[in-house]
């Protein structure tokens, strides 16, 4: 039962995912040089990026993640944001580095910055894998960015379609007829 015969298009492959990844960890290593940062990780759909992204920053790091809910099960975002799982640790005075797997309407990001801003952290900015963006999103300009994605939606790489396929090695499109009918 692979996975993969679900999969309708490769969007981004495994080489050019591991690429860009190790870029933009020598970028951040470079930028926070002498300044030790807090990876936030957004869960779950941030890990698989987290983990490689994390690895490719040779330089001290802490992890930490956090839970919102925002899309349930289904491809809409529902307009809200609900805390699932707060950070550990305090962040305050700390060079906080938000990592997420996806910008799209940019709700769960913009709501996520909000609350850590509040708990004033030295500096926060944050690192996006892909950046959708739609014309009437909530405007938010990651500091580092994957790839710029169209609007289409995504799996593989931490992003899920009903909490699956999120461990393809690879992003890509999924068969039309998988999905049910909510598009
Ligand atoms: P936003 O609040 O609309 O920016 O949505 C962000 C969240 O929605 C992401 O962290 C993902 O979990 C989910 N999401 C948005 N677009 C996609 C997609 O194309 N595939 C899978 N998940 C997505
Ligand atoms: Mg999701």
């Amino acid at each position: 039962m692979s996975i993969r015969n679900d999969i309708e298009r490769i969007l981004i492959g495994e080489e050019q995912l591991h690429d860009r990844v190790n870029t933009l960890g020598e970028w951040i290593a470079r930028e926070y040089a002498g300044r030790p940062l807090l990876l936030v990780g957004v869960l779950k759909g941030a890990v698989p990026f987290m983990a490689d992204l994390a690895r490719a920053i040779d330089a001290p790091v802490e992890m930490d993640f956090m839970a919102v809910s925002s899309y349930g099960n289904t491809m809409h975002s529902q307009g809200f944001v609900r805390i699932l799982k707060d950070l550990d640790e305090s962040i305050t005075n700390r060079d906080v580095l938000l990592v997420e797997d996806i910008i799209d309407t940019g709700l769960t990001l913009s709501y996520v910055l909000n609350l850590l801003r509040q708990r004033a952290p030295a500096s926060l900015r944050v690192c996006a894998l892909l950046n959708k963006q739609k014309v009437h999103a909530k405007h938010i300009h990651p500091d580092y960015v994957g790839f710029s994605v169209q609007d289409e939606f995504v799996v593989g790489y931490g992003l899920d379609y009903a909490q699956r396929y999120r461990n393809l090695p690879f992003i890509g499109v999924l068969k039309p007829e998988l999905y049910r009918d909510e598009k």
